[in-house]
């Protein structure tokens, strides 16, 4: 029973005890965000998770992200608020088919989104992130045949804006899958002039009607450098947390879903993650992340890649 606790004062000092670094994502709710050592996209994330001198990393996001700061940094202690902290993209690439998926196109080199398991990272060649995807691709032949897994919007994009072919998996992201071409037309009709910013895992039909198309920080830097005031924002909607500290001046609405409102694009998975669950598991060191050797060897190889590769 946790009433009567301070939890943000508990948290800090847990974190000192512990020497603990907190990371969140932007999706990640905003009491969350506001008491993280850093909050940010993946691809800034791994690199902090590199980086840190800190004995433990508290990570709040879901829990592939937090397995990459384990592959990482495999001496530091990784926890993870609720282990249950999944992610659709990650679900649909079960490594055995992947591996078989790999084997079938041997001559194919395996370009692989972050969003997937330790066991995929291990099976693959070069670990993309929004942020990274376009300068990693423009460093590889272009008679270079790829394999791209597992988020088929994303690849479709990334396929489209360097006009390079892409085998792509057929993984996708329910929360920007739920976004509405209807009733996002409807709402820029109501705020004609207002820029969208889009997440490469939109589909499509709402990549088209988008004036950025970037990662989570991508899309924040576009609306803070951005001289428009109001902005349609198609991505989880906890990141317009962050807008609306950094620009209290502008105005930030998030992309609809089928019922005309943004709340059906809340990530489930990011949601598990509570200020609770931070507490408890920077008190008892768990839920703890734990990858196999020869998987993170293997993993680290292809994140490593990544790393290098964009300098
Ligand atoms: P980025 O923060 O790298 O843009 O990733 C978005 C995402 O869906 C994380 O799950
Ligand atoms: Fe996975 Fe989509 Fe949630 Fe990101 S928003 S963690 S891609 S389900």
């Amino acid at each position: 029973n946790l009433t009567g606790i301070d939890l943000r004062a508990e948290i800090d000092r847990l974190r000192k005890e512990r020497n603990a670094v907190i990371l969140a994502h932007y999706y990640q709710a905003p009491e969350i965000q506001d008491l993280a050592d850093f909050v940010g996209d993946s691809l800034d994330l791994s690199r902090k998770a590199a980086a840190t001198d800190a004995e433990v990393i508290a990570f709040c996001g879901v829990r592939f992200m937090a397995e990459v700061a384990k592959i990482l940094s495999p001496e530091k202690t990784v926890i993870l608020p609720d282990m249950d902290a999944g992610c659709s993209l990650e679900d649909s690439c079960p490594p055995e088919e992947f591996a078989r998926f790999r084997a079938a196109h041997p001559d194919h080199l395996a370009l692989t989104y972050i969003n997937c398991s330790a066991a995929v990272k291990a099976h693959s060649d070069i670990i993309v992130t929004s942020s990274s995807a376009a300068t990693i691709l423009s460093q590889i032949p272009l008679d270079q045949k790829i394999i791209f897994a597992p988020d088929r919007h994303l690849g479709g994009y990334f396929a489209r804006t360097t006009g390079r072919e892409m085998l792509l998996w057929e993984g996708s992201c329910i929360v920007h899958e739920a976004f509405s071409e209807t009733e996002l037309l409807k709402l820029k009709a109501q705020h004609p002039g207002a820029p969208v910013a889009a997440h490469p895992e939109c589909p499509v039909h709402i990549l088209d009607h988008a004036d950025y198309v970037g990662s989570t920080r991508g899309i924040l830097d576009y609306v803070l450098n951005s001289d428009a005031e109001t902005f349609i924002v198609a991505t989880e909607p906890h990141i317009i947390h962050q807008m609306e500290k950094a620009a209290p001046h502008k105005t930030f609405i998030g992309a609809p879903g089928a019922d005309g409102n943004c709340n059906c694009n809340m990530c489930p998975y990011m949601a598990l993650n509570t200020l609770e669950k931070l507490y408890i598991a920077l008190r008892d060191l768990e839920p703890q992340i734990h990858v196999d050797e020869e998987t993170r060897v293997k993993a680290k190889r292809s994140l490593d890649r990544m790393l290098e590769m964009t300098g």
